[in-house]
C-alpha cells in the first residue's frame, strides 16, 4: 500500500454533546473513520460490511494487512449474524452462548468460523471472525445507529500501545482520521481478551483482564493458554510483530531482582509501587532528575494506568525505559506481563518511521 499524504481535520466530538454523536455516526455511515470509547481501549470504528472503509483503517493505523480486525456489535443476534456455526457444531453454540452471556458487554472477544458474505480484507481472508459487545453506551448508540457491526482496532498507529484516552488516539492519529468521540479514560485499560472456541480444546489467543480461570470456570473445560509471550508461537498474526511499544529510544524489562544495576542511572522507571519502594528501601533514592512511573499494586488498577504511563514516557524520546516486570504467578497479572514482556526490547530507530507522521 502506498502511503497517502495525511492531512485531515480530525474533529473533537464529546460523548455527553448529542449533535456530536450524530456526527460521529454520519461519519461512519458514509464510510469514514471514528475513534471510539471502549471499556478496554479506544477503538478505531469503520463500517464492518464496506470494504473501501476496512482498506482506510488499515492505511490510516500503517498496519499489515494480515492482522485481522475485531468486529464490534451491540447484541447476541447480531453477532451470531456473522458466524458460521455448522448446524452440528452444538458445542461451539454451547460455549459462545455460556461465553456471551457471561461476559458481554465486556472486554472478551469470540473467534469462531466465519460467515461468508464478510470482506475477507477484514479477516485476513483468514476463515474465522472475532467479534464482541464493548462496554461503552455510546458507542452501543452509535453502533445501533449505524446498523452494522463496526470494525474496531485499536486507535494508535500500529506498534504504538493501545490509547486509553482521547489524548492518546490524537498523539498518534491527528490528521489521519475523522473524528475522535472524547469519552474520558477507559476503564479496564488493556484490551479484550482473545477466546477461540471452535476447536477441540479452547484456546486464548491473547490473553487479558478476564482471565484463564473465569473463562474456564464459565465453560467447565481447561482452557489452552496459547499466546506468544506463553509460548513463543504467535497464534493471533497481531501477536506476531512489534507491539505495545512508546516511541522512545529503548525499552526492557527484568525483574525486581535485576533492577539494581540500572537503579541510579538517566532511565526512567516503570514499577508496581511494593517493587519500587522495596528497590527504593535497599539501595537508596534515584536520581533526582529522573522520572519514575510508580503504578498500584493491584492488577486490576495496574492495568488501567499503565497505557497512560506508557505514552506519558513519550515525552522523553531519547530516554530509555526500565520496566521492573511484576513476580505474579496468579492469573489475574497474565495479560499485563504479556504487555510489558512485549513492549520490551526495542532497538532505538525503530521507531523512526511513526515519527515521520
Ligand atoms: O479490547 C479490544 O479488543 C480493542 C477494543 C477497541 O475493542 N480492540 C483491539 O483490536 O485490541 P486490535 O485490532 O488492536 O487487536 C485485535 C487482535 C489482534 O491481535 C488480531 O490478530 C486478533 O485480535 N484477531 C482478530 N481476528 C482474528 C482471527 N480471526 N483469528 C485470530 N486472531 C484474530
Ligand atoms: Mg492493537
Amino acid at each position: 500500500m502506498n502511503s497517502p499524504i495525511y492531512d485531515k481535520q480530525t474533529l473533537r466530538l464529546c460523548s455527553n454533546n448529542t449533535a456530536d454523536l450524530i456526527t460521529a455516526a454520519n461519519i461512519l455511515k458514509r464510510g469514514g473513520l471514528v475513534a471510539l470509547p471502549t471499556e478496554t481501549v479506544y477503538g478505531l470504528a469503520a463500517n464492518g460490511l464496506s470494504s473501501a472503509a476496512i482498506e482506510q483503517v488499515f492505511r490510516a493505523k500503517n498496519r499489515p494487512l494480515v492482522n485481522p480486525l475485531i468486529f464490534h456489535v451491540t447484541d447476541q443476534n447480531q453477532a451470531l449474524k456473522l458466524f458460521n456455526f455448522d448446524g452440528n457444531d452444538r458445542r461451539t453454540l454451547r460455549r459462545f452462548s455460556r461465553l456471551a452471556s457471561t461476559f458481554w458487554p465486556g472486554p472478551l472477544t469470540i473467534i469462531a468460523k466465519k460467515a461468508d458474505y464478510i470482506p475477507g480484507l477484514a479477516t485476513a481472508h483468514l476463515d474465522t471472525v472475532a467479534v464482541r459487545i464493548p462496554h461503552n453506551q455510546v458507542t452501543t448508540k452509535i453502533i445501533k445507529e449505524c446498523a452494522v457491526p463496526l470494525v474496531m482496532p485499536s486507535a494508535n498507529l500500529s506498534t504504538r500501545p493501545s490509547p486509553t484516552s482521547a489524548f492518546h488516539v490524537l498523539a498518534t492519529l491527528d490528521g489521519r482520521i475523522d473524528a475522535v468521540l472524547d469519552d474520558g479514560r477507559c476503564q479496564v485499560g488493556i484490551e479484550s481478551t482473545v477466546v477461540r472456541i471452535d476447536l477441540e480444546q479452547v484456546k486464548i489467543l491473547r490473553p487479558g483482564m478476564i482471565d484463564r480461570h473465569a473463562i474456564s470456570l464459565c465453560l467447565n473445560e481447561t482452557i489452552e493458554d496459547n499466546f506468544s509471550s506463553n509460548n513463543n508461537k504467535p497464534s493471533c498474526p497481531g501477536q506476531a510483530y512489534l507491539h505495545y511499544s512508546p516511541a522512545i529510544n529503548s525499552v526492557k524489562t527484568c525483574l525486581p531482582s535485576d533492577a539494581h544495576c540500572r537503579w541510579q542511572s538517566e532511565d526512567m522507571f516503570l514499577a508496581r509501587r511494593k517493587d519500587f519502594l522495596a528497590l527504593e528501601k535497599q539501595m537508596g533514592p534515584r536520581p533526582t532528575a529522573t522520572t519514575n512511573f510508580v503504578l498500584q499494586d493491584e492488577a486490576k488498577f495496574y492495568a488501567s494506568e499503565l497505557y497512560d504511563a506508557l505514552y506519558a514516557c513519550e515525552s522523553y524520546m531519547h530516554k530509555n525505559l526500565i520496566i521492573v516486570l511484576p513476580q505474579e504467578t496468579d492469573s489475574s497479572w497474565t495479560a499485563i506481563i504479556d504487555r510489558l514482556i512485549k513492549s520490551g526490547g526495542i532497538k532505538a530507530n525503530q521507531h523512526s518511521n511513526d515519527r515521520k507522521h
